[in-house]
């Protein structure tokens, strides 16, 4: 059993489609154990606890920084049971830079979701960098987290078109669709331990 840690800080959309895909029964073997967020307003929070009973706990940022602040989000993380020997940390949207050691203490258990194919357009407003670059396509970008920002083992990808007629809204709204497939689906690859990491390259196995 894997036991889950989901961070946030926002709208927690991706947070959503992952424990709906548990729910549902698509991913076995995992147990949401933890929502986390830095911001008390976000809410992903409500639905975390109210829809999925999931447990919730807010670790405001204020400012504290780096490993001061990362080292309370892992005690969290550590009494719900996501440890750094079988837990597994889903960032989905969760609007800090982690620490290089809260990614060494965790090492290729923490993955994000970015609205972009990395590595291009990383960073943040990724739908717009495409937007203004003018890229024909664009995507999104499941990774592990690494020590750099959006730059670590690229696990799952999805393409998605841009059109003409795009605003940064019509794509966002597209890409994110894609988002809500694409991070359940490797949640449960990660967990039926299907993935393989050597060096920059991650191997599935299908
Ligand atoms: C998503 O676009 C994700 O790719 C990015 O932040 C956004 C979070 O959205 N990292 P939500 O909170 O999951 O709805």
């Amino acid at each position: 059993m894997v036991n889950l840690g989901i961070l946030i800080s926002g709208r927690g959309s991706n947070m959503k489609a992952i424990l709906s895909a548990v729910k549902a029964g698509k991913i076995k073997n995992v147990k949401p154990s933890i929502v986390v967020s830095n911001n008390p307003n976000a809410p992903g929070l409500r639905v975390a606890s109210e829809r999925f009973k999931i447990p919730i706990k807010v670790v405001p940022s204020n400012a504290t920084k780096g490993w001061d602040y990362d080292q309370r989000i892992v005690s969290v993380l550590s009494e719900h049971g996501v440890t750094p020997e079988s837990g597994l940390i889903c960032l989905a949207g969760f609007m800090r830079i982690i620490s290089p050691e809260f990614v060494r203490l965790y090492k290729r258990r923490i993955m994000n979701i970015h609205p972009g194919l990395l590595p291009s357009f990383a960073g943040l407003h990724a739908q717009k960098q495409a937007i203004e670059y003018g890229v024909k396509v664009t995507g999104c970008t499941v990774h592990f987290v690494d020590e750099g920002v959006d730059s670590g083992p690229i696990i799952l990808q999805k393409a998605v078109d841009v059109f003409d007629w795009d605003s940064e809204e019509t794509l966002s709204s597209r890409i994110l669709k894609q988002e809500h497939k694409l991070y359940p689906r490797t949640v449960k690859l990660f967990v039926e331990g299907k993935i393989e990491v050597k060096g920059r390259k991650v191997f599935i196995q299908n």
